[in-house]
């Protein structure tokens, strides 16, 4: 059955999802606008549901057309608000007087409604090419509605794609230049969401590198609140998405949350808009500091997608509808799990010798390592981070013999074999810039800014995006490599490219045809995104990768905060988690191989120890460690996440629990990061188990610690919360794995 609605006689739409519903309805005059949102009171008849949407009608909206909830908020309709599209045409559709001619461009357009339909796997622009399978690849309902500028041949089509399932709708918009002239779209959005009018506060990622991710959560204050990155990646600042609900009225596991995220990596901007009417939009689209798009006649420019829904299961119920989403419809490869990687960097760095990395993967192999990763350092002159950047070959220097007795002896132990690279970058001491120096983004006469001693390449150029092809190609066609680790390590200056300002456009686009082209002719290679940690996390990359580097700081305690912070919009399966060294490289601190392995298991885990440190008990462990991983991995990357003990600091106590959707297994995780005496926690109440069947719990070294019902650990909790991880005790981090008895 349709999830879509249409009421010829009210002119309203309704898409009605699993637990949420969203409306808008169309004027008499063409006006487009906004109906209401949120999760439904139980189970609601579509009829009624229909007859019961005439919000609209409210006088506050009526009269105030500034403050309309369009769908897309023009600069025409609206002048004094935020908007979702402005464009100047350079000349009126009837000619000007004389006198006027000094008032152009016109920037004003009226998008009116002219006709609709239900098409299937329509797709917003950039969404992935690769041609790998999703997991669901059941074609999807996309509701069009097809809009026009009131007094010229300018068309806006709006896009809805619907996934009910998850209560998910992707936005995105289609503009499409009829007129007879070039005409500048000077600020553009994918969507823009309305809420029901309130005070609101907002959930978000903020930090910088080494402290991606970190929960925020603030008031919305009447006025604008932006969340941006100008640059070619995601960035580490921020994350393209948002929870919100009405202030006090949510918690992790109740209330209505409404959630977005844009499917793009880079220039991106949420605008968040609070008005003096308590209405509340967000605006979810390009950045616009050095914006430009001009459409020629005949031309189109379809935006990626803006992804937002609602959930009535509070902040929890947001991210869990996120994750199945990206599990589910987004994830190349999702059908199969993440193996245990290694990864050199914490332990040779620039330092690589075929001697290191054979010692390596011989002991990552013996203790259940299944893909090694080789870091930075292998190519060209790159002995350091002045040199090298650009030169995709092997050092003849490292390896005299190339890369295949490394290869060899990986392949021999068992593992898959991973390479890094960093493909969009230079150093000026590099062959290829010494080949190409206008090859990299820069004005003419000007600095060009080194930042970590590099530039960036120009991927306004084809012929750029070509070569970076071409190299990574040859190395997967000349070598069994099984993934890379693509990694972006720098900031945007100076943005001078052939392509001008469509140069953040542009970066993004030959990024993902990169990824796409190479998976495409390579579809058993795996892809991790990095860019100095978690700067490039979004639903747009992760089309593309298979799993994403969280952040470059892999202290377990900080880790705790950071991973939270992911989790609210991104799955466990897809966050790269390494367990490092007992004084951790990023902060010094000291930590036990138990919570690090505690903390990485939640997870992808990884491993980035210098082995020759560890002692025959403490490989012993890791071995013990990664093999309860292989078990509980099915749960950790397939189930759905509950937090069961979240916030700014936890009570001192982080606990997630994993569930798989049938309630057969799950894990429950508590890393304790600081413990006040006397304090004696309630233990934490489980979710989603059967509450009538028996679990058996057993620890990483199969011991059966106990076995109880779904309904006590559902409603009493985990038993000894505090023997597991409080009160003066020993251990202050733990897995265990919950299975329910036949
Ligand atoms: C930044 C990454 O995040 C690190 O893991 C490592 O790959 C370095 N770059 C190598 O230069």
């Amino acid at each position: 059955m349709s999830a879509i609605h249409f009421d010829p006689k009210q002119r309203l739409f309704l898409v009605k999802m699993r637990t949420s519903y969203y409306a808008f309805r169309i004027l008499e005059d063409g006006q487009v606008v906004h109906c209401g949102s949120g999760s439904l009171p139980g189970v609601v008849e579509t009829d009624a549901l229909l007859s019961g949407l005439n919000v609209y009608e409210d006088p506050n909206y009526i009269w105030e057309s500034q403050s309309r909830r369009y769908e897309i908020p023009a600069f025409g309709d609206v002048s004094y608000h935020d908007i979702g599209l402005k464009v100047a045409f350079p000349q009126p559709a009837v000619p000007p007087a004389v006198h006027e001619a000094a008032n152009l461009p016109v920037r004003d357009v009226r998008p009116r409604y002219v006709s609709h339909e239900i098409r299937t796997d329509e797709k917003p622009w950039l969404a992935p090419a690769h041609g790998l399978p999703v997991r669901k690849t059941a074609p999807r309902e996309t509701l069009c509605v097809r809009l026009k500028d009131a007094t010229c041949d300018f068309g806006v089509t709006l896009f809805y794609r619907i996934t009910p399932e998850h209560d998910i709708i992707e936005r995105w918009l289609e503009l499409e230049n009829n007129t007879p002239v070039e005409v500048a779209v000077e600020s553009l959005v994918f969507g823009t969401v309305h809420l029901p009018n309130g005070r609101y506060e907002v959930t978000r990622a903020a930090g910088c590198w080494g402290r991606e991710f970190v929960p925020v959560r603030q008031n919305l204050e009447q006025g604008r609140m932006i969340l941006d990155q100008q640059g070619l990646n995601t960035g580490h600042a921020g994350n393209p998405f948002y929870l919100l609900n009405a202030r006090g009225n949510a918690t992790e596991t109740a209330g209505d949350v409404w959630f977005g995220a844009l499917a793009y990596s880079g220039n991106w901007s949420l605008r968040f808009e609070a008005l003096p009417t308590e209405a509340v939009r967000v605006h979810g689209g390009y950045e616009l500091s050095d914006f430009s798009l001009s459409l020629a006649p005949g031309a189109t420019h379809r935006t990626p997608a803006f992804v937002h829904g609602c959930s009535g299961e509070g902040w929890g119920g947001a991210s869990r509808s996120m994750h199945r989403f990206i599990r589910e419809y987004v994830l190349p490869h999702s059908a199969e799990l993440r193996p245990v990687l290694y990864n050199s960097w914490e332990a040779t760095y620039f330092d690589i010798t075929l001697e290191n990395q054979t010692a390596l993967a011989r002991t990552a192999a013996s203790v259940g390592v299944e893909l090694f990763c080789m870091d930075d350092g292998w190519f060209g002159g790159r002995r350091h981070d002045c040199a090298g950047l650009g030169d995709w070959t092997v050092s003849e220097s490292v390896f005299s013999g190339g890369l295949k007795p490394l290869i060899d002896e990986v392949k021999r132990l068992g593992m898959k074999f991973g390479l890094w690279v960093e493909p969009e970058m230079i150093n000026p001491d590099s062959d290829l810039y010494r080949a190409h120096p206008d090859w990299v983004l820069h004005f003419p006469g000007r600095p060009r800014t080194e930042s970590r001693n590099q530039l960036v390449l120009d991927f306004g150029r084809p012929e750029v995006v070509e070569h970076i092809f071409t190299v990574l190609n040859r190395l997967v066609a000349d070598h069994p490599i099984d993934f890379f680790k693509w990694d972006m390590n720098r900031y945007a200056s100076e943005p001078g490219s052939v392509a001008g300002k469509a140069i953040w456009r542009k970066h993004v686009e030959g990024v993902y045809s990169i990824y796409d082209r190479l998976r495409k002719a390579h579809p058993g290679l795996d892809i991790q995104s990095c860019s100095g940690g978690g700067g490039r996390v979004d639903i747009g990359m992760l089309g593309r990768a298979d799993q994403v580097w969280t952040s470059d700081n892999t202290d377990a305690y900080d880790r705790v905060f950071i991973q939270d912070g992911f989790s609210l919009a991104y799955p466990p399966r897809v966050m790269e988690s390494w367990v490092t060294h007992e004084k951790n490289h990023q902060t010094g601190r000291i930590a036990s191989l138990d919570l690090r392995f505690d903390v990485a298991m939640r997870g992808a885990l990884g491993i980035g120890l210098a082995f020759s440190d560890l002692s025959a008990e403490e490989l012993d462990a890791c071995r013990c460690k990664i093999a309860f991983y292989k078990k509980i991995r099915p749960v950790v990357q397939e189930g759905d996440l509950y937090r069961l003990s979240f916030g700014p600091d936890h009570g001192g106590v982080s606990i997630w629990e994993i569930v798989l959707p049938d309630a057969s297994r799950a894990v429950y995780s508590i890393a304790v990061i600081h413990h006040l005496q006397g304090i004696h926690r309630a233990p934490a109440r489980l979710k989603a188990l059967a509450p009538a069947a028996i679990y058996a719990i057993t620890d990483e070294r199969g011991a059966e610690i106990g076995r109880y019902s779904g309904f006590q650990l559902m409603t009493l909790g985990m038993p000894g919360d505090t023997v597991f991880g409080g009160a003066g005790q020993s251990i202050r981090s733990r897995t265990l794995l919950l299975e329910r008895m036949k």
